[in-house]
């Protein structure tokens, strides 16, 4: 009999990051592994899927424009019922803090299949900060019974909490889903132009719902006088299909010189736009993670972050939501080739290409098909 294990995801980041260890549980004999897609996103979970090859066992097809939380949460537990009821999984995944990840959970709850948390104990201890993000791990966090945390930090936090279950440090699998996509021939039609133009080109991306509002007009401001002073300055920002977001970005950086607003590019063409970008902005999440990896430096458009390691790596600035402050970070990378090199080197302190390995490994101990726990991806 195999182990199934039915990986639940919905969003963008949570599919990137999950797709290796998706793969990985499918390569090995012990398990069935199954693909259960919320749907929280439509369009940009269909092009990870497309990416990586990934085909869903179920769908519950969820998104709505400008959905709420509380529509996200309900139809993903009505949706699960049934499909927990009819398969009855051994085990499911979920990933990271989106809606999807505590709905998910909370139904496998309710039908007390035990529940492993990739990317758990990243935390800001402020709940509304980001919201609601901050809030969904932590209860994924009480309702887990393998945590798999990324880095050691991570792993602290848990402890910290007294949470039940078992802790592994496995690094991020993020860096795993970077293996397969990073590549110098790889085509990318805009940034080479601008860069054979002399261009230097910052990629930025801004979608947070804590960012809504004052703070996202801040950062647009900041950004398009940091173009405004700088000639050999251009920005490329994917803008993400959230109406919220859509509005805000055409009406601050929309029609201006040097500034490229572009529709969400899929994760190959992502990854190697930050390859050869000259530096990143952001207040993605995984973005904190990934272009230190590549040697870009990050200025994140966020007050706080649940990323520590690169901030003291130092490839990693935080750079909040006001204008004067982003628009001086932005001056010093820009102007200052010392403070640029600084911040320009490669780190990993996120992972090492094995993460999914390592998750792997756990479950079949877990499941007691294996006589060792797998080593942590870092002491401790
Ligand atoms: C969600 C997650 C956030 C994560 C982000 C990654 C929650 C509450 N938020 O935020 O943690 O960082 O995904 O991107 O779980 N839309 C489309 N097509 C798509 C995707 C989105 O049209 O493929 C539009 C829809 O109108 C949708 C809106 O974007 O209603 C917002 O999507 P939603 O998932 O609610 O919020 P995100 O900001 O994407
Ligand atoms: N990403 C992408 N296309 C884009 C913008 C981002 O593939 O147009 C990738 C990015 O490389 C990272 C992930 O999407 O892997 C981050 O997703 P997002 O910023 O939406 O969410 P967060 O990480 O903040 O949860």
């Amino acid at each position: 009999m195999k182990i199934k294990v039915m990986s639940v995801f919905g969003t963008r980041p949570e599919a990137i990051k999950m797709a290796p260890l998706v793969k990985e549980l499918a390569d090995r004999p012990h398990f069935e592994s199954l693909c259960c897609l919320t749907g929280q996103h439509r369009q940009m979970l269909d092009s990870v899927m497309e990416i990586f090859k990934l085909e869903a066992d179920h769908d519950l097809n969820i998104m709505q424009k400008q959905q709420t939380l509380s529509s996200i949460t309900t139809r993903t537990l009505l949706g699960m019922e049934e499909i927990l009821t009819s398969q009855k999984p051994d085990l499911i995944l979920v990933h990271g803090d989106t809606s999807t990840t505590f709905a998910g959970a909370l139904a496998a709850f309710y039908h007390k299949v035990p529940i492993g948390h990739v990317e758990a104990g990243l935390r800001t201890y402020d709940k509304y900060s980001p919201y609601p993000e901050e809030m969904n791990r932590t209860l994924v966090s009480d309702m887990a019974a393998l945590h798999f945390a990324p880095t050691r930090a991570n792993a602290d936090n848990l402890r910290k909490e007294h949470v039940q279950g078992e802790i592994f440090i496995t690094g991020n699998t993020v860096i795993d889903a970077m293996k397969t996509t990073v590549r110098d021939d790889y085509p990318l039609e805009l940034i080479d132009r601008l860069k054979a133009e002399g261009k230097r080109v910052i990629v930025l991306t801004c979608h947070r719902r804590e960012n809504y509002g004052e703070p996202m007009e801040n950062i647009f401001r900041a950004v398009a006088e940091l173009v405004q002073t700088h000639e050999d300055v251009a920005v490329i920002y994917p803008v993400h299909l959230s109406p919220a977001v859509r509005e805000c970005a055409a009406k601050f950086l929309g029609g201006r010189e040097r500034i490229f607003l572009i529709d969400p590019v899929d994760v190959e063409q992502m990854h190697n736009l930050m390859a050869r970008c000259h530096f990143v902005m952001t207040d993605s999440g995984g973005l904190q993670e990934e272009a230190p990896s590549l040697g870009k430096p990050v200025l994140v458009l966020r007050r706080e972050t649940e990323r520590p390691e690169a901030v003291e790596a130092g490839t990693v600035k935080l750079a909040g939501v006001e204008y004067n402050e982003i628009v001086r970070l932005g001056n010093e990378l820009l102007d200052e080739p010392c403070a640029y090199e600084a911040m320009a080197k490669a780190v990993n302190p996120y992972g090492d290409g094995n993460a999914c390995k390592r998750i792997a490994d756990a479950i079949e101990w877990y499941f007691g098909l294996r006589k060792d726990r797998p080593e942590n991806f870092q002491k401790g």
